[in-house]
């Protein structure tokens, strides 16, 4: 494991010392540098690509390969922040032995550090026979976006006494079948709070108020790039959707007006003098210096 990785007990004991936990979620190598750069602690791999990068209406279609392949590019990114990914919808709700062998997929193939399910005391077995692998779970209870038929669109969970008592035996549930954390989704604060009392594993809030362990955000939504759903709870900590229109704007007047690209943009040299193709620059080409792939504009390659 490289060193100052984030690690499952580490989280665990934020519970008790705190800092609060900062968790994003996070689809590409690039993003997940810049947010590991930026302090993030976490990198969810969300199932929310199928609505961000997939332009889909839900997270129901995404498949194992596809949070696999999200992962893989994602691990690449996180150096400090400890990386987990989203069960796709029906690879862990069939059988613990199902879930189980998804899990273990995608720590093989998709490189994750834990993984991460939706729903509660109904799948305390499943959260057991993974855990029992030996692969952190990261629970996730309130609003389930798997089950946003069910619950008749994205609605706020456990407003009723009836209901948060449920939540708060599924929290229960999941700390004792051996989830290191949960996330709550989705319900009012005083809910969270309450089960933030109650459990020993940290949770991390989304639309949850102020009182979890730590709080996750929606990357595109958080960067204000996404505006198809705009939550409540989202607070935009930057307009980049803004920065990438008005840059698409001058960039296409000027590719029309002919003013990119410029000298500076463009490699010099004199007109093409093609050389044989001798029969040891094929076999034994010169050695080439150490460096950027293409040189400087005004470097005479030949
Ligand atoms: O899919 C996702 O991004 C999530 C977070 C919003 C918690 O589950």
């Amino acid at each position: 494991m490289a060193s100052g990785k984030i690690t499952v007990p580490e989280l665990r004991a934020r519970k008790r010392n705190g800092p609060k936990i900062a968790v994003l979620t996070a689809y590409d190598a690039t993003i997940a540098r810049l947010l590991d750069a930026g302090g993030a602690d976490v990198l969810l791999v969300g199932d929310s690509l199928g609505m961000v990068v997939q332009g889909l209406p839900n997270t129901l279609p995404v498949t194992l390969d596809e949070i696999c392949y999200h992962g893989r590019a994602v691990a690449r990114g996180a150096r400090r922040a400890h990386v987990v990914g989203d069960m796709p919808f029906m690879t862990f709700q069939v059988s613990p032995e199902r879930a189980l062998d998804a899990a273990g997929r995608m720590m093989k193939e998709g490189a994750f550090e834990a993984v991460k399910l939706e729903g509660g005391a109904r799948y305390a077995e499943h959260v057991r026979a993974i855990v029992g692998a030996g692969i952190p779970v990261m629970g996730h209870l309130g609003l389930l976006p798997q089950s946003v038929h069910a619950m008749g669109g994205f609605r706020v969970q456990g407003r009723d006494e009836s209901s948060a008592q449920a939540l708060l035996a599924d929290a229960r549930a999941l700390e004792e079948a051996g989830a290191y954390a949960i996330v709550l989704e989705g319900m009012p604060s005083e809910l969270a709070r309450r089960i933030t009392e109650v459990v020993s594993v940290p949770t991390i809030g989304i639309g949850a108020g102020p009182h979890c362990d730590g709080q996750v955000l929606v990357c595109y939504d958080f960067l204000g790039m996404y505006s198809e759903v705009r939550p409540k709870f989202v607070k935009r900590f930057a307009e980049i959707g803004e920065a990438i229109v008005e840059a698409t704007h001058r960039y296409v007047a000027e590719v029309r007006s002919a003013a990119f690209p410029a000298a500076e943009h463009s490699f010099g040299g004199g007109p093409l003098r093609p050389k044989p193709l001798s029969e040891e620059s094929y076999t034994a080409p010169p050695p080439r210096s150490a460096g950027p792939a293409y040189g400087p504009a005004d470097e005479d390659p030949s």
